[in-house]
């Protein structure tokens, strides 16, 4: 038996990735304000911003796209995917969307109203921005083990459900159009939700008659999860547990971006005909006819596929096990890291590996700058750049508690050899920490910063 994961794949298409010199690198920072978004991609070797889009279609897909039918109705693409949604989702009606966050567009336009409150373990920012545009509050009630990076627990992503009663009860539930838990939490480092988890979630909205909406975006990874850590379900298949997983729901949310495995796509699940009607006209103002959603026939037909290969079982231990494999090496390298690694990515403390640097002089954003500069490796800053915000009443900064760097790794893209090569660069960049300067910021736009912002480094 190995005692690493091997590809369940082998290569049939590459595309080469080149590497810069030191000093290229630093030419490029300059150039790009030293912020990584701005970096050409063609500049980076290893490129672990996003797992999202960023993943490889199969042969089988690529297939797929050819056979798309770009009839602008009823497109016989449409029921494929119509087919797999069905049979993996269950829910009674589904749209189409062009990403995660138009599927989350579309549902919040329909159902939430100024000063309504949407709960969740954890709210990406999408889902975030989304509900605050809409004139609503979005509220995160996770469990606090999930804000420990070192403790260690099998479903750190579970709702705080006792919180979620309270809330509820203080709240109104007249004042809560949807509640929603997203799968696996990708703010809080990839953690999963258990099933238990879910049905006492779906048990507590039902009560106050709330509907339950999923952020499904990982909910293949969440279920493996599940196969592996809850007991009663080491037996099961992916396809039922996902089948479980979704009955107590009243809907979901998807970019299929994530374990959907294609480049673009997402979509709406909804089992009321009310809601479902009044989605399809909101679709059609806004991504497109209610059967292509936004997307080609030829996207539609590489998703129906990439959904069914998103939950095989080979391809999902090993799809996880790849995750392992490089936290437990960068460990073993002395990064410290989020425990237990999530199903999509490994996050690091930066605030342990750089304790010279204060948070004013942003930690994480000067680890994810180190990274790039040692080795062309691309990653998310996920500290004070992205979440320190000013309190509206005194003026004051408020710093987040984690610094972390996110190193997501995109689906059947990268091998072993480059997860090595990851971490020799973290464990080169540890050994020389002292050296690594914080920066500060020389521009800013209003909003979500981390996109666009121009740096400098602090002398
Ligand atoms: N929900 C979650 C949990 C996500 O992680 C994302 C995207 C979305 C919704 C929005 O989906 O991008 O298709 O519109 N996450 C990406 C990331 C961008 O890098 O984690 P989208």
């Amino acid at each position: 038996m190995p005692t690493f994961p091997v590809e369940p794949f082998r290569i049939k298409v590459v595309e080469p990735i080149r590497r810069t010199t030191r000093t290229q690198r630093e030419r490029l920072l300059i150039n790009a304000g030293y912020n990584l978004f701005r970096v050409p991609a063609a500049h980076v070797f290893i490129d672990m911003l996003t797992d999202s889009g960023t993943g490889a279609m199969s042969d089988h897909q690529w297939a797929a796209m050819m056979r798309g039918d770009e009839s602008y109705a009823s497109a016989r693409s449409f029921f494929e995917l119509e087919d797999a949604v069905k049979k993996i989702f269950g829910f009674k009606y589904f749209v189409p969307t062009h990403q995660g966050r138009a599927a989350e567009n579309v549902l919040f336009a329909v159902m939430v109203k100024p000063g309504d409150v949407v709960p969740n373990n954890m709210h990406f920012d999408t889902t975030f921005g989304n509900i605050v545009a809409r004139g609503g509050r979005a509220e995160n009630l996770i469990a606090d083990i999930a804000n420990d990076p070192a403790a260690e627990a099998p479903f750190k992503g579970n709702m705080d459900i006792e919180k979620l009663d309270a809330f509820i009860r203080a709240t109104g539930p007249e004042h809560i159009p949807l509640g929603m838990t997203t799968i696996t939490n990708n703010a809080g480092g990839g953690q999963p939700v258990s099933m238990a988890n879910l049905r006492a979630t779906a048990e507590t909205y039902h009560r106050y008659n709330i509907p339950f909406i999923i952020d499904a975006c990982r909910y293949a990874e969440n279920c493996y999860f599940i196969q592996q850590r809850e007991a009663g379900y080491a037996d099961k298949s992916i396809l039922a547990i996902a089948n479980e997983l979704f009955s107590y729901a009243d809907g979901c949310t998807m970019s299929a971006k994530k374990d959907g495995l294609v480049n673009i796509g997402g979509f709406l699940c909804v089992n009321d005909e009310d809601l479902f009607t009044k989605i399809q006209s909101e679709l059609i103002l806004r991504e497109g006819f209610p059967t292509y959603g936004g997307l080609a026939g030829r996207d539609l037909e590489a998703l129906a596929c990439g959904l069914w290969e998103g939950i095989d079982a080979d391809y999902l231990a090993y799809r996880v096990e790849h995750t392992r494999y490089l936290a437990e090496r960068l460990e073993a390298a002395g990064a410290p890291i989020v425990r237990p690694p999530g199903g999509h990515a490994v996050y690091i403390d930066a605030k342990a590996i750089l304790p010279h640097i204060p948070q004013p002089q942003f930690p994480a954003l000067a680890l994810n700058l180190a990274l790039y500069l040692e080795g062309g490796i691309r990653s998310a800053e996920i500290g004070s750049v992205s979440f320190a915000h000013k309190d509206p009443d005194t003026g004051v900064m408020i710093y987040p508690e984690l610094e972390l760097v996110r190193l997501a790794i995109p689906r059947r893209v990268y091998t072993q050899a480059h997860l090595d090569y990851v971490v020799e660069t973290v464990k080169h960049v540890i050994e020389h920490a002292d050296a690594v300067r914080g920066y500060r910021i020389v521009w800013e736009p209003p909003l979500m910063r981390h996109f666009t912002a121009r740096y400098e480094p602090v002398s």
